[in-house]
Formats: structure tokens, sequence, C-alpha cells
């Protein structure tokens, strides 16, 4: 079975392909290189064995994309990962966001329609809920006033996708990430963005290897257990697992809602001090940080309650924040070599 991933030499899109080719699907590629240098590509032959197929294609371009669904009249399913996803940025540059991540979904919700694709699954964010009043945060959660553009983009995205798609034969899942992060364990591939990164795992392993002379914990003044912001780190290819679930879900029960969504995250809460304490304890590298006023925009905690994804999609995610410091730093002395 053919499936279209968008965004697929991104982080998030390059795992989902490894996984997807281990467990039978061919896959096809769609990414413009705006936030990749191209380099997964490479990550996923090394892996699998198998060389993928990438248009170089701006989403937001309609006839440039409806090319790839005319070249392949057989895809079964999409998913869909290809965003601008930094949230600052967002703030200054909202046209951009709007236009980048509207236009593109647009766009492949369109071709899905006319070319008869059956699956759509999308890639959302724990950021649609805000800064929650009760932990932990499952699907029920009310949706709060989005705290950025790009907050804005993942809300309005569910949204579209819902309306486009209802009336139609396509069964769609939007999954809402908690706090992505780690890389495959081969060490042959991981986050390579073209821009500087944000997250606070890679922030951890550039200032390990030298490349950044310290690191910020922003606040230890929340009223958490140690003072410091409590989020749900997922490791990436349990993410990656997931999506493979999701298509399998679909494509295995006719009478799935068209339209369904499911959290993805742990469901444990880890603060930044014992994410710290986890990659010092796992590599044995002691980090050079200092305690910073709290970011602005900055939500005291957020965790995960993913039993829907559990009971639906049969997906239990098996790592936990040692695996993901474990992982980060090996790619992370990989690709600084
Ligand atoms: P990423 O930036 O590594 O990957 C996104 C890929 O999409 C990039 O390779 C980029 O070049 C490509 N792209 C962007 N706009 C495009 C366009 N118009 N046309 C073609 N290609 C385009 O990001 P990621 O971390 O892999 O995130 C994947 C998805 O998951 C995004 O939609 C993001 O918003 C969402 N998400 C990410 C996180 C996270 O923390 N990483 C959390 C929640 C949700
Ligand atoms: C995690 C924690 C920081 C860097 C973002 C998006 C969210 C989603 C996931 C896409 C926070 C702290 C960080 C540093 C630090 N993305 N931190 N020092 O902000 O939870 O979520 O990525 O949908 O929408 O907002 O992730 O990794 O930036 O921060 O102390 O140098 O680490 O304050 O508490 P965040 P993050």
């Amino acid at each position: 079975m053919k499936i279209l991933i968008t965004g697929g030499t991104g982080y998030i899109g390059s795992h989902t392909i490894v996984d997807l080719i281990n467990n039978g699907f061919e896959v096809i590629s769609a990414d413009s290189f705006l936030n990749s240098d191209g380099s997964a590509l490479q990550g996923i032959e090394k892996i699998t064995g198998r060389k993928i197929k990438n248009y170089k294609v701006d989403l937001t371009n309609k006839e440039d994309t409806e090319i790839i669904f005319k070249e392949n009249p057989d895809i079964a399913g999409v998913i869909h990962f290809a965003a601008l996803k930094a949230v600052g940025e967002s703030v200054e540059k909202p046209i951009l966001y709007f236009d980048n991540n509207i236009n593109s979904l647009l766009n492949i919700l369109d071709n899905i329609v006319k070319y008869g694709v059956k699956y759509f699954v999308f890639s959302s964010s724990c950021t649609v809920y805000g800064s929650p009043d009760k932990l932990p945060v499952d699907e029920h959660t009310p949706i709060q006033e989005a705290e950025s553009p790009y907050g804005r983009t993942k809300q309005v995205s569910e949204m579209i996708a819902k309306d486009v798609l209802s009336n139609t034969n396509v069964k769609a899942i939007m999954l809402r990430y908690f706090n992505p992060a780690g890389a495959h364990e081969s060490g042959k591939m991981g986050e390579s963005p073209a821009l500087p990164p944000l997250n606070l795992v890679p922030i951890i392993t550039e200032t390990a290897i030298g490349k950044r002379d310290s690191m910020m914990v922003f606040g230890d003044d929340y009223n958490t257990r140690d003072g410091s912001a409590i989020r749900d780190y997922i490791h990436v290819m349990d993410l990656a697992d997931a999506h493979t679930k999701s298509l399998q879900y679909l494509i295995d029960n006719p009478k799935a809602l068209d339209y369904d969504f499911f959290n993805l995250g742990i469901g444990q809460g880890v603060t930044v001090l014992e994410a710290i304490n986890a990659f010092e304890e796992v590599t044995g590298e002691k980090l050079n940080y200092s305690i910073a006023p709290r970011r602005p925009g900055d939500i005291p905690a957020i965790y995960a309650d993913y039993t829907k994804a559990k009971t639906l999609l049969k997906w239990n995610p098996k790592r936990n924040i040692e695996d993901i410091m474990k992982s980060a730093w090996e790619w992370e002395k990989v690709r600084s070599n």
C-alpha cells in the first residue's frame, strides 16, 4: 500500500518512514527542504536499505502539489507532517505560518478528495490544549484559545480537515503530539533542522557537545516538585509507531469514525531539571546550565492521558526519558563529527 509522507525529510516524518517501511508499506515523500537539509533520506536508506523518492515541492503551490498525485494515482493514504513549527517565529511572522501551514493543508486535502485517497493522518499538537486546568490531559479536555499563530494553525487545521472530509469516503485521524524527542537507536538518523533548534533535548545535547557554552533552565519557581516546568517527552520512534498503527487502524476498521483524534504522550510528566539529570546519568556528561527567568508563553505543566490511543490504536509507548537522552546523545555525537 502506497503512502505519501509530506515533510518526509523532516524530524518526525523521516522516523515514521522508517517504521512504515519496516511494516511493509511503500512510501513516497514530498518535502521542499524548507526546514531540513535532506540528509534524512540517506539515513532512511542506511537503516532500511530502501531509497525513497522525494518530491521537492512546495506544497503551498497548487499545480506542483497535484503533480505528485497525478504521477501516483495509487496513493492510499497521506500522513501530513509538512508545516513550520517554531512558536516564537510564528508570533513574529504570522502570515508566513498561516500561508504555509494552512495553504499546504488545503492543497493536500483537495487532492486527497480528487484522487480518491482513503486515509489521512495529520500532525497536530498538545498546544491545542493551551494551559490546561486539569492534568493529565485527555481528548475531552477543552481546546483553549491558541497562545500563538502556530498553535492557531493546528486548531484551525483540525477543523478544516473535519469540514473538508465530512461527506467524503476519506477517514481521518488527528494526532496530538506532546513533546517529541530522541532519535533512531541506530545512531544513523535524528533531528537535523536547517535552523538552530529551540527545544529542550537538542539544546541539552548541543550544550554537552560544546556547540553552546551553556544553557538556561527557564524558571525554577513553578508550583512543581522541583520548581521547573513539567512536560511529557515522547520518543520519536514511539511516535513513529503511532502513525503506522493509526493507518493500520483505519485500514482494519471500516467502522472506525470518519474523523477522530488521539493524544500521543507517555503519560508521565518530567521536569526540566529531571530531564537534565536523566541526561547526565545516562551519558556521564556534566551539563553547564544556569537558572533563568521563566520563558514568556510557557505553561507550568502538561502531560497526556493516552488511554484512547492505547485502547483503539493498540499503541503502547515503550521508551522513557532515559532512552530519549541516550539516543539523542548518540545522534548528536554522529551529527557533530
Ligand atoms: P520538521 O521541521 O523537522 O519537519 C517538517 C518538514 O516539513 C520539514 O522537512 C520541512 O522542510 C517540510 N515543509 C514545511 N513546509 C513545507 C511546504 N510548504 N512544502 C513542503 N515541505 C514543507 O518538523 P517535525 O518536528 O518533524 O514536525 C512535523 C509535524 O509535527 C509538524 O506539522 C509539526 O507542527 C508537528 N509537531 C511537531 C512537534 C515537535 O515538537 N517536533 C510537536 C507537535 C507537533
Ligand atoms: C520544554 C521545556 C522550557 C529550552 C514546544 C511547542 C509545542 C510543541 C512542542 C509543536 C519548557 C524548557 C527549553 C531551554 C528550558 N511543538 N526549556 N531551556 O515549549 O513544551 O513545546 O514544542 O507543536 O507547541 O511550544 O517545548 O522543548 O521548547 O520546552 O528550560 O533552553 O523545557 O521552558 O519548560 P515546549 P520545549
